[in-house]
């Protein structure tokens, strides 16, 4: 396990993902409740850009094709009919703040 330092333009804001990228990964940040949540930024049904996607509580609603996601498991909330191809659950990632605008995310 790798810990990577990246420094945000600006601070988060809660309730509004950010993408970032590191080592070539798209990743998303979140803070909910001033928890820091770090997820696979990319959606696993067709690459659609998560940190677009609409925030519920702890849910993200890819932009694309409005599968649910569970950013703190990575778990698949809701999916599409199967017809369509399947999404399948996302990486999510140990993320912390180190200062108002520093990350610091173990990969
Ligand atoms: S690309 Fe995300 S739901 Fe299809």
């Amino acid at each position: 396990m790798e810990t990577e330092q990246i420094t945000l333009n600006e601070p988060l804001k809660p309730n509004k993902p950010v993408a970032v990228e590191v080592r070539g990964k798209k990743i998303a940040l979140l803070l909910v409740n001033d928890n820091l949540l770090c997820f696979e930024g990319k959606c696993t049904h067709q690459g659609g850009d998560l940190s677009k996607g609409m925030v519920e509580g702890t849910t993200v609603i890819c932009p694309n094709h409005h599968v649910q996601f569970d950013c703190v498991t990575g778990q698949v909330l809701r999916n599409l009919p199967s017809e369509y191809g399947q999404a399948t659950s996302l990486r999510t990632f140990k993320a912390k703040l180190t200062d108002k605008n520093k990350v610091s995310i173990e990969l």
